[in-house]
C-alpha cells in the first residue's frame, strides 16, 4: 500500500494555487513522456476555483491545451442544462475560456434517462480511447477527487456496492441519501492512475478526514479509504481547517 502524501495549506486559496502548479507540472510530465495528458475531473467547490484559476494567467499560457484529454470521475444524473451537472460547471469555469479542441472532451452523457446505460456508454468511451483489452483498466495521468463529510469520494457513497466493484470501469449506483443515481468511475480505475489528487477543505470535514486517514479501515462507511493507487501516488491537499485534527 502506498502511503498518501499530505500537504496542508493555510486556506483554500493557497491550496488552489498549489493545485494549479501541480496540474501544470503533471501535464508537462505526461506530455513529455507520452505525448498527451489524460485527466479525470471532479465536481465540488475546490475544483471549481481550480478550473477558474487555470483559465487565467500565468497558468493559462503554461498549459498545452490541445494535448490534454478531459474526462470526468463522476457525474450527477442530470443533463448538462442542469446547474448541478459537473461537465456544465467545468465548461463554464474552464472549457469555454480556453482553446480546448472539442474532440478532447469526453463527458458522461448523464442526460440518458437510464443511468446504467449512461455508465455503460462511458465505459465504452474509455475502452475505445485507451484501447483496452478485456480486463484492462485505463491509466489516467491525473484523477482529481474530493471527499464529502460522509466519507464519499467521486460518487462512491457509503454502503453502496460501487465501493467494491472490481471489474466494471463505470457504474451507476443508486444513492439512497440523495434519492438519485450517480455515475462514477470505479475504484480499480481510480487506483490505476499515475497520480490521484484529493482536495479537502473546511472544518466540517475534519472529523471524517481524520477517520479516513488515521482511523480503522472501513471503506463501507468511509469509501475514500478504498482509494490507494496500485502503481502511482496519492496526494491529499488539505486546508488548515480540515486538517486541524490530524496527528501528522
Ligand atoms: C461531486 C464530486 C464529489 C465531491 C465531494 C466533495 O460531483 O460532487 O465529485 O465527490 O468531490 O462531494 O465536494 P466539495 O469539495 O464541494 O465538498
Amino acid at each position: 500500500q502506498v502511503k498518501p502524501e499530505i500537504q496542508v495549506f493555510a486556506n483554500a486559496e493557497a491550496l488552489t494555487q498549489a493545485a494549479a502548479a501541480e496540474f501544470v507540472q503533471q501535464a508537462h510530465q505526461a506530455i513529455q513522456a507520452r505525448g498527451r495528458f489524460t485527466i479525470a475531473l471532479s465536481g465540488g467547490s475546490t475544483p471549481k476555483s481550480l478550473y477558474a484559476l487555470l483559465a487565467t494567467q500565468p497558468w493559462r499560457n503554461q498549459i498545452p491545451w490541445n494535448q490534454i484529454h478531459f474526462f470526468w470521475g463522476d457525474e450527477r444524473h442530470v443533463p448538462p442544462s442542469d446547474p448541478s451537472n459537473n461537465f456544465r460547471m467545468t465548461q463554464e469555469q474552464l472549457l469555454f475560456q480556453v482553446p480546448i479542441p472539442q474532440e478532447n472532451v469526453y463527458r458522461i452523457k448523464a442526460e440518458n434517462p437510464d443511468a446504467k446505460a449512461a455508465a455503460a456508454e462511458y465505459e465504452q468511451d474509455l475502452r475505445q480511447f485507451f484501447q483496452l483489452q478485456e480486463h484492462q483498466f485505463p491509466r489516467f495521468d491525473l484523477v482529481l477527487l474530493g471527499m464529502g463529510a460522509n466519507g464519499h469520494t467521486a460518487s462512491l457513497f457509503p454502503g453502496t456496492d460501487a465501493v467494491h466493484e472490481q471489474t466494471r470501469l463505470v457504474v451507476a449506483p443508486w444513492v439512497e441519501e440523495l434519492n438519485s443515481y450517480r455515475i462514477t468511475l470505479t475504484p480499480p480505475v481510480i487506483n490505476n492512475a499515475v497520480e490521484i489528487l484529493f482536495f479537502v477543505t473546511g472544518a466540517e470535514k475534519a472529523t471524517t478526514l481524520k477517520a479516513v486517514l488515521e482511523g480503522q479501515y472501513q471503506p463501507d462507511r468511509l469509501p475514500a479509504q478504498i482509494i490507494s493507487p496500485t502503481q502511482g501516488r496519492v496526494m491529499w491537499m488539505i486546508d488548515q481547517a480540515a486538517a486541524h485534527l490530524l496527528e501528522t
